[in-house]
């Protein structure tokens, strides 16, 4: 049997795999075993932030002499400096860090911590909205998800985002029983969906005048996607909890964390609700995770910069293509979303643009594309060629 036969047979999969068996990645490239190299305009869905195998995080993380684990119950040096760090590098008065596994989980104990803080249960999101694949996740993520078995009560949110929208929120909030309203600051599993600064004010004002907590779910948009350290700060939000994973550690361990306020915090310990996790916080992964940040912070100027500039180019190109039928183009730093005419004709590009090497993300209404922070020119524009060939 090859490979392909092995995975249908031993992986669970809810879609088929791609042709590309990976053996290697590089910066913005993919290779595979037939020797393809792909330009990655995906970096796993906002992972690769930093540029796959990014050399400066892999020399640090060989040095790595820790413990190989430490129960969550002991001390631990650098599960402090990580959760210092992100109350450093997060928005508003964000201040303790629950240690998760990754994104889902991050959600998961995120909405646990406002149904304690609040003893609410009830939620607002946005809809059509994705916050990961637990029960609960999907409850406030789209009906399509969440619909077959909702965990508790989700009102919906419909684009525009705009002040009118956020005034039609008060019709549920002010009965005082939601706990939070939850969603991307900028949505990228919307095809990247800017909400409007009136729209984040005045949900924000809202949820502070009913007593309801504004959870920002930052899993894609962290660490610098969208030309900012978190997007949260376009809008100068100031959640009570800010979810993170994915480029949290460059793709080279698995981690998350749920950070909240001193407040929310202190009702999850009187409340006992529970969230040990096992390998919440590996020592590894924390290791890849303050490598990551340091990388960020080092690099943070010529990140942001390049990621403004290849974020203009890119809107520069794809707003003069001739995309066949009415086409809407969103960019936010280096989160690109393309709207087309319908699903098929954006399924049609990605496939024909894989076939060229070139990956693509498809989305519910075009593709998407979250390019590393630090491609280069050359690389954006032989990319950018191939989707102007496959249009
Ligand atoms: C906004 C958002 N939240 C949560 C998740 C879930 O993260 P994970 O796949 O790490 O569980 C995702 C995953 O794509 C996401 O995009």
């Amino acid at each position: 049997m090859n490979l392909r036969q092995l995975d249908e047979k031993y992986l669970s999969r809810s879609s088929d795999p791609e042709n590309i068996e990976v053996i290697k990645t590089k910066g913005s490239f993919i290779y595979d075993a037939k020797g393809k190299k792909y330009i990655d305009f995906t970096m796993g869905w906002c992972v690769g932030n930093v540029g796959w195998n990014n050399d400066e995080i892999r020399r640090k993380l060989k040095s790595f002499n820790g413990p190989e684990y430490v129960t969550p119950h002991h001390l631990y040096k650098s599960w402090v400096e990580l959760a210092r760090q992100l109350a450093q590098i997060t928005p508003g008065k964000l201040q303790k860090s629950f240690r998760a596994t990754g994104g889902t989980e991050a959600v998961e104990l995120a909405l646990q911590a406002a149904i304690s803080h609040t003893r609410r249960h009830k939620f607002i999101s946005i809809e059509g909205a994705y916050h990961g694949d637990s029960i609960a996740a999907r409850s406030v993520g789209s009906p399509d998800f969440g619909r077959w078995h909702p965990l508790f009560p989700c009102y919906r949110l419909s684009p525009p985002l705009d002040e009118a929208c956020a005034d039609s929120a008060e019709k549920w909030l002010k009965n005082r029983d939601i706990a939070a309203v939850i969603m991307e600051p900028v949505i990228c599993n919307l095809g990247v969906l800017i909400p409007e600064q009136k729209f984040m004010e005045r949900i924000q004002e809202l949820c502070k005048k009913y007593g309801t907590l504004f959870i920002v779910d930052e899993v894609a948009t962290g660490f610098g996607r969208t030309g900012k350290m978190f997007a949260s700060e376009h809008f100068n939000l100031e959640p009570d909890i800010l979810c993170v994973a994915k480029a949290i550690t460059a793709g080279f361990a698995p981690l998350g964390a749920t950070i909240t306020t001193e407040e929310v915090a202190k009702s999850m310990m009187s409340h006992e609700t529970g969230y040990y996790s096992t390998y919440g916080w590996h020592p590894r992964s924390v290791d890849a995770a303050l490598a990551t940040i340091q990388f960020l912070l080092k690099h943070q100027e010529r990140l942001e910069s390049n990621t403004l500039d290849m974020g203009a180019y890119f809107s520069e190109r794809l707003n003069q293509m001739n995309f066949k039928g009415k086409v809407e183009i969103n960019v936010m730093g280096l989160a690109i979303g393309v709207h087309l005419k319908n699903k098929n004709y954006g399924e049609d590009i990605v496939e024909k643009a894989r076939r060229r090497e070139l990956l693509l993300s498809e989305s519910d209404s075009g593709f998407t594309m979250f390019p590393a922070l630090d491609i280069d020119f050359k690389t954006a524009k032989a990319g950018l060629d191939i989707i102007e060939d496959c249009i």
